[in-house]
């Protein structure tokens, strides 16, 4: 059984003074499954141990009339299993649905003990996250839990990101918030029929080359969420709470979906879903840092001494500010070493 402990240690990147406490185990990868299908209830305890996160969905993918089996089946499962280090959060329904309610009260009473994390869908704003807050307190003094239930927010809504820091802000449960790119696209009114990735469509195109319109002008595809996940993983830096990117839903496409995911990581976010074995491996590989890159942080944080100054290392300068990236990517080596 893990401790308080696991999920809240200081903040250590940089700041001499942690801003706020978060959760210290790994999430590279949040792996869905569904708790109505007997199948994949019978394999989730396999799944467990190659992920760092098993989630239970309950939301849109469940169907309407499958909603209380997944949420037996989700109870049943953690009540028989021992999950070890991996995480097991859910994905209740969102707070306008019929069925929110009753997953919160039969979750926290049946299995808060089991869960570290409730993933709350199209949240629009601080007062949502304010709603699910209070009930949790509510719901875990009946329960007599004592380790305080942690919350996630799915952004996918185009209010959700206009208020994204207040959301980042709303609780101290906050443990991160992750992009949802389909119902986010929809909410937009964007036209796009796809869950994330990019688009061709999406795209700029070099200047004519003279009179030509038409000949040797080369297309670049753009990101489509670039905006997005940089808004998110700024409330999220500010809130001292956790980055993620969301679904890839094109499983075929390994290749778009590694990109997806390192840009992402790139960017600041510490790991995305997986909705098919194949990307548990592909988001292991992508947020787990590049042991290149951290042998050189380790490099640069030696030679900087106290992280004051300035040093060259193979011709490139280093001061205060780059050991400062370097013991990121060092701290994030040691964190999923440890
Ligand atoms: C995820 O829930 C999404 O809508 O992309
Ligand atoms: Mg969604």
């Amino acid at each position: 059984m893990r401790s308080p402990k696991d999920f809240f240690a200081p903040l250590a990147v940089g700041a001499p003074e942690p801003v706020r406490q978060i959760p210290t185990l790994p999430s590279r990868m949040i792996h869905f499954f569904d708790p109505s299908n007997e199948k994949m209830v019978a394999k989730a305890p396999e799944l467990a141990k190659k992920v760092d996160v098993l989630l239970g969905n309950l939301e849109d993918a469940v169907r309407a009339d499958r909603k209380e089996a997944a949420r037996g089946g989700l109870v049943r499962i953690a009540k028989a299993t021992d999950f070890g280090r991996t995480q097991l959060w859910t994905r209740v329904n969102s707070l306008d649905s019929p069925w929110v309610l009753d997953d919160l009260i039969t979750l926290v009473t049946e299995i808060g003990d089991k869960l570290d994390v409730i993933m709350i869908p199209k949240v629009e704003g601080a007062r949502d996250i304010h709603y699910v807050d209070r009930l949790l307190a509510q719901l875990e003094a009946r329960a007599g839990l004592t380790r305080p239930l942690l919350v996630h927010a799915i952004l996918e809504t185009a209010s959700g990101v206009a208020n994204v820091e207040e959301i980042a802000g709303a609780s101290p449960r906050m443990q991160g918030i992750s992009l949802g790119p389909a119902d986010l696209a929809a909410s937009r009114r964007m036209k796009t029929t796809r869950v994330g990735g990019g688009h061709p469509g999406y795209l700029v195109r070099t200047d004519p080359v003279g009179e030509e319109l038409t000949e040797g002008r080369t297309t670049y595809q753009q990101d489509l969420w670039h905006y997005t996940v940089a808004r998110m993983v700024d409330a999220c830096a500010m809130h001292g709470i956790l980055p993620y990117y969301g679904p890839f839903g094109d499983i075929r496409d390994v290749v778009g979906c590694e990109d997806q995911f390192r840009n992402a990581f790139l960017l600041g976010c510490v790991g995305a879903w997986s909705l098919h074995p194949v990307q548990i491996d592909i988001a292991k590989k992508v947020f787990s840092p590049d042991p290149a890159d951290v042998a050189w942080a380790r490099r640069v944080i030696d030679a900087m001494g106290d992280g004051t100054g300035a040093v060259m290392i193979d011709g490139k300068m280093q001061d205060d500010a780059s050991v400062k990236q370097c013991r990121v990517v060092a701290e994030l080596a040691d964190a999923l070493a440890a």
